[in-house]
């Protein structure tokens, strides 16, 4: 018996307008021509790609606003100047400890910049510092988040722009290098895979009559995965059991170790570990759909109009780093990491007497850090090659042992 498709469900969202509708099908033909090319059917991490990286039409790569209130999600440089300006203590920390052992240059490095108010963040913080880098480099997928990046640079930190080059890929040879990517992993394209009684099942998508449909298809290739997986962290997924993996996570990290030589790299984003990713209570999976501060789960609305994302396993983060020859030098919760690296006291230095100003700040620190909002939920991890110095943000909590 064939499965009936899966489709969109038509979630209670508001109606985009018809500019938005007439370039979603627009990106929908892209889909249909990979299709077609591919014998009927892409994989779901290749569909994922396409609907958010398409150029010019993608979620990330078209016009659309994305962050902020007037956008589809908020994200911690969005809520807060203070996420950067503990970072850049943390960062501050690095060079130094760099520059002890190394008279080479040193280079920060951020990857998916969004809409740069975290490099301007960064930046201004590590001025007042006295410990600005060479250059602050920026790799970024979207053509159209570029533009927007100079603009924030040009516009809140003009004096630090000639300091900030936007790259294609990572320089050969990067000789002392701190690197950052904030809820950058969540935004690289997933396999989508079901448990049945034999093998594991990868989600393909197809075009059929001008609708998004996807079906499960049984998959080697994922099965011997999922297989490591399960033995490695000891993890039984029933049949029927949905989830993800991202496949891309190995060779973007081995790519940055190949590239550096001496480096700290940093990772922040929503996730869990293995064990906790792959529950039997999160049967559904975490792949999670944004549109207007609205979050659901039907990945085939609208191509192109939403954020389609999936939580981090920060153990397969771990291992894949290990693989490759990084280190693994701490685990912790947001909150735990910005505190370490002086939240309080940044907090109490910009506290004045008016008291719409104690209140927004607050309220901010609340978002960062509370667990029930990015507090807890979201982890940071940090990787190393050829440091070995202890950071201070693990300093509080460290949970590498539960990965
Ligand atoms: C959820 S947004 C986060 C933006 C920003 N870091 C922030 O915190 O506001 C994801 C960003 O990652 C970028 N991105 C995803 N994969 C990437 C990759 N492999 N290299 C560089 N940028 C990437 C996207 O274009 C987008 O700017």
């Amino acid at each position: 018996m064939v499965e009936p498709l899966i489709k969109s469900d038509g979630p209670a969202l508001a109606e985009p307008d018809d500019e938005a509708k007439k370039r979603s099908r627009l990106l929908l033909q892209c889909i249909s021509d990979e299709c077609e090319q591919s014998g009927g059917w892409i994989r779901f991490s290749e569909f994922m790609n396409i609907a958010l990286y398409q150029p010019g039409l993608g979620y990330y790569s078209g016009g659309l606003q994305k962050f902020g209130e007037q956008g589809d999600f908020i994200t911690a440089p969005e809520v807060s100047p203070l996420f950067g300006q503990c970072l850049a203590g943390q960062f501050a920390e690095i060079f130094q400890n760099m520059s002890a052992v190394s008279d080479e240059k040193l280079f920060l490095i951020e990857f998916g910049a969004g809409s740069g108010l975290l490099a301007v963040d960064i930046l201004l913080q590590l001025e007042q510092l006295e410990a600005l880098p060479e250059k602050y480099l920026i790799l970024e997928l979207s053509a159209e988040l570029q533009n927007r990046q100079q603009q924030t640079i040009k516009q809140k930190a003009p004096h630090l722009r000639e300091r900030v080059q936007w790259l294609q890929q990572l320089p050969d040879n990067v000789s002392n290098a701190v690197v950052i990517a904030n809820e950058v992993l969540d935004a690289m394209p997933v396999e989508s895979f079901r448990i049945s009684a034999e093998k594991a099942e990868a989600l393909k998508v197809a075009v059929d009559n001008e609708k998004l449909v996807g079906r499960y298809f049984a998959d080697d290739i994922l099965t011997d995965a999922i297989n490591s997986i399960k033995q490695r962290s000891e993890i039984e997924l029933a049949v029927g059991y949905c989830s993800e993996m991202n496949p891309a996570i190995a060779g973007w990290l081995a790519a940055l170790e190949n590239r550096l030589q001496r480096a700290v790299i940093l990772l922040i984003d929503y996730g869990y570990n293995e064990k906790e990713y792959y529950h039997p209570d999160r049967s559904e999976g975490t792949l999670m759909c944004y549109y207007r501060h609205k979050a659901h789960a039907d990945f085939f609305w609208w191509p192109g109009l939403q954020d389609i994302t999936a939580f981090v396993n920060f153990t397969d983060v771990a291992y894949s780093a290990l693989d490759c020859g990084l280190d693994m030098a701490g685990y912790t919760t947001q909150a735990a990491f910005l505190l370490a690296n002086g939240l309080s006291d940044l907090h109490a230095s910009q506290v004045s007497d008016d008291v719409r100003q104690q209140i927004k700040l607050s309220q901010q620190i609340k978002t960062l850090t509370l667990p029930s909002e990015m507090g807890e939920r979201f982890k940071v991890m940090a990787l190393t090659k050829n440091y070995d110095e202890a950071l201070s943000g693990f300093s509080m909590l460290d949970l590498s042992n539960r990965l």
